[in-house]
């Protein structure tokens, strides 16, 4: 296996890990992580020898056929994570150390009680959602496939009927539960448990974004394509169209009151009234402004990043930058041009060069 793999295998562990270490696990707790340099394909591995929890072990050994699906919903959120966020000062990037397995992935944004926690927590677990309930429809798993409930409905009289396979999110739903929800049990401190909290809510809440966003697909029968009979099966959406329901989410978060009662309120006291809702995003904290270098927090700043001249949004210079102004570069890019097809049958270009200013951060 290539390095670039073999890293990446062992970001997804890490991440567990790192997920995992977030929760007091008895004697299992925050050190968990720290050996994962060594990780390589996480099913050859098995469960035992993987950072998991005692309960995830559990759940692991009586599952192994999950793991494919637990590594591919691990690398689905940490992509979605970085694409939703490629522009922003804070860019879901891994960070240095975590690269090389000694610490946890993600680093700071993942106990600092910020949106940016909120919105790891849910794409996490809406990428274990999708996984499972893709692998199960893939006919991959012996404990859930298509969704059969669906089978015989329909409507007769509009001229369709369910067929094909429906995505079975709720399995999808249930296992991203059981793998990544502890139940909070007495932690120490007030902090923690409101941590915890808003952590097992943020988790729903990015399953409730993969729930919300099912659709249905058709496909039409009849003659010559005249749709007099419709099959129809509901489906998930891309993860891409998750991704931007999060992230909608997480700019609209809401931000709760450090003092836990029974339940979980609103920080604002004239908008307590307003119910949180189980696909809020919610946080504790405000966030860094990301800025400027933090290497205590491990936040790396934005100098250096790549920001747009012309653009008014969060990847302009003038936000993406912090006022510090940039630089600009001049590069070179080489590509094919001017190709024109030759009979019979190939292709001819030329090599074209332009120049383009590139502006960094200062
Ligand atoms: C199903 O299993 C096959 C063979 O192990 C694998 O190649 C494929 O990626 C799996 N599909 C899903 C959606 O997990
Ligand atoms: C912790 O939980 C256990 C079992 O639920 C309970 O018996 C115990 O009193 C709790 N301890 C504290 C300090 O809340
Ligand atoms: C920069 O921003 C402008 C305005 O938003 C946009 O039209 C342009 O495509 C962006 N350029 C790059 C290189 O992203």
């Amino acid at each position: 296996m290539d390095r670039a793999a073999l890293l990446g295998l062992s970001r997804l562990c890490a991440l567990w890990a790192a997920l995992l270490a977030l929760f007091p696990c008895g004697a299992q707790g925050n050190w968990m992580w720290l050996g994962i340099a060594s990780f390589g394909v996480p099913e050859k591995l098995g469960c035992a020898n993987l950072p998991l929890n005692s309960r995830q072990k559990e759940l692991c050994k009586r599952k192994p056929y999950l793991l494919p699906s637990i590594g591919e919903g691990a690398r689905l959120g940490i992509q979605e994570c970085r694409s939703q966020f490629r522009h922003e000062r804070w860019n879901c990037l891994v960070t240095a150390t975590a690269q090389q397995g000694t610490s946890p992935l993600f680093g700071y944004e993942l106990s600092s009680g910020t949106k940016e926690t909120a919105f790891i927590y849910a794409v996490m677990a809406a990428g274990l959602v999708h996984s499972v309930t893709r692998s199960c429809s893939a006919g991959n798993m012996t404990e859930c496939s298509c969704d059969t409930t669906l089978q015989n409905g329909g409507s007769a009289s509009e001229g369709w009927h369910w067929g094909g396979c429906s995505d079975d999110v709720q399995y999808g739903m249930w296992f991203s539960r059981k793998f990544l929800d502890f139940p909070i049990r007495n932690t120490t401190g007030k902090e923690s448990k409101v941590l915890l909290a808003m952590n097992l809510h943020n988790n729903e809440a990015g399953r409730q974004a993969v729930a919300k966003l099912m659709s249905v697909d058709c496909r039409c029968h009849g003659v010559s394509g005249s749709c007099a009979v419709k099959t129809c099966w509901k489906t998930m959406s891309s993860f891409e169209k998750i991704g931007h329901l999060l992230k909608d989410k997480y700019e609209n978060s809401v931000q709760i009151s450090d003092k836990i009662k029974r339940k979980m309120r609103r920080r604002e006291k004239d908008q307590r009234k307003i119910p949180i809702r189980k696909d809020d995003l919610l946080y504790l904290n405000k966030s860094p402004n990301y800025c400027v270098e933090d290497k205590k927090l491990g936040i790396p700043g934005t100098q250096g990043r790549e920001c747009n001249r012309t653009s008014e949004g969060a990847d302009g210079c003038n936000l993406l930058c912090c006022g510090r102004g940039y630089n600009t570069h001049v590069v070179r890019h080489v590509e094919r041009c001017e190709c024109k097809f030759i009979w019979c049958c190939y292709v001819r270009c030329r090599r074209c060069e332009s120049m383009t200013d590139v502006h960094t951060c200062k």
